[in-house]
């Protein structure tokens, strides 16, 4: 829906552009979607804020497109490691055209900004068509999949209206994060203890988010180092895979620069041979469980004159060192809530690139805000 020029220069407040905007009220929106699913005060989920019972699903079929579909990868690793649970994921343009089998124990899960979306909207209306109970993660209450979903998970992140995607997607992933909890504690996998721990590790997010935004100025210095390049290259491992693979489409989508991310062990099955003194390689390393080996993948990289951009946290930048050219170092945050807090440096390395490059930011070049057709 276009956007009333009066209204959008009013909305846009004293930022320059929308994106900046949406970029720095990702703490309060963030803190808006979970105060939806999370009774602060007690620190527990809201009785029935995620109206499902994962106790009773099999497995979880998650599709979506573009921002929304790294969302869904995300969420892969939090519902395996904290429900045990099976979750397929694909992008709905392929998920829509697959011979599925339709399972009756599956939950089919669609997340989009838009609730628009083609390819997301037939995917949502194929698994209907096969009998499967559907929901929806999504940010406009009034759209097509909100009223087409049986089970409606609202992000609040506002209207967003920056094409590429900021604030909806970690709102996505605030959303998401209380569903994996939710299916932990139904699946008996999580003690209410440990459930309790990931519920307040994301009550803090909001406080993370904008700790993370206040690293806007040494992150515009290497947006300098990265502008220039004709590619860049985005590893990490886990979570931090899907961080990167939403870091280098911002990249992409704002500033023109050929981007790829690879989960960081499979460097050495391709990526390796594009690794010259040009290519800057953003490296998402915080220090989890797989920190040792991401930082092994920096060494075959530094080793060959690449130029490393780390995406780390206090504890990382230490054992990190100097094989990194940049450091960009995050408060260390528990790794439940880490791909959120890593997302937000990523997003203003592809801000600032793109106003380096001088393109359009809010309306990047034959990209629209919200698909709708094929
Ligand atoms: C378009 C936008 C992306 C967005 C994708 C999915 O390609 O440019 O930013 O991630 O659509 O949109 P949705 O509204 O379904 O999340």
């Amino acid at each position: 829906v276009p956007v009333p020029m009066q209204v959008s220069l009013a909305e846009k407040g004293n930022y320059r552009h929308f994106m900046a905007k949406e970029i720095h009220e990702q703490p309060e929106v963030i803190a808006r979607t979970l105060s939806h699913y999370i009774d602060v005060g007690s620190g527990t989920l809201r009785d029935g804020a995620v109206p499902i019972d994962f106790s009773q699903i099999r497995r979880l079929s998650i599709a979506a497109c573009g921002t929304a579909y790294y969302a869904g990868l995300v969420s892969r690793y939090w519902f395996e490691r904290l429900a045990r649970l099976p979750v397929d994921l694909d992008v709905a343009s392929e998920y829509r055209y697959r011979a599925q089998a339709f399972p009756a124990d599956e939950l089919a899960l669609f997340i989009s900004q838009s609730g628009e979306t083609a390819d997301t909207l037939a995917g949502l209306r194929a698994a209907k068509a096969g009998g499967q109970q559907l929901a929806t993660v999504v940010n406009v209450p009034t759209s097509t999949m909100a009223r087409e979903a049986d089970i409606v998970l609202p992000t609040l992140a506002g209207p967003e209206i920056g094409v590429a995607s900021t604030k909806a997607f970690t709102c996505q992933l605030a959303t998401l994060a209380c569903l994996a909890v939710k299916a932990g504690i139904d699946r008996g996998t999580l003690s209410p203890l440990d459930a309790e721990g990931f519920l307040s590790a994301l009550v803090e997010l909001p406080r993370l988010v904008a700790e993370a935004v206040t690293l806007e100025h040494s992150i515009e210095r290497v947006a300098k180092l990265v502008a220039p390049a004709s590619s860049a290259l985005f590893l990490g491992r886990g979570t931090s895979f899907a961080v990167a693979m939403e870091g280098a489409l911002k990249l992409k989508e704002l500033s023109y620069i050929h981007a790829e991310a690879y989960a960081a062990g499979e460097l050495k099955h391709g990526p390796i041979a594009l690794v010259d003194e040009e290519l800057p390689v953003i490296v998402i390393a915080p220090f989890d469980d797989l920190f040792a080996k991401t930082v092994s993948n920096m060494q075959e990289v530094h080793a060959r004159g690449g130029r490393i951009i780390a995406v780390t946290d206090a504890r990382g930048a230490h054992a990190i060192g100097d094989t990194a050219e940049e450091l960009i170092v995050l408060p260390d945050v528990p790794a439940f809530v880490a791909p959120v807090v890593a997302t937000i440096p990523l997003q203003l390395l592809a801000y600032h690139a793109a106003i380096i490059n001088g393109t359009d930011v809010d309306q990047p070049r034959n990209l629209a805000k919200s698909v709708t057709v094929e």
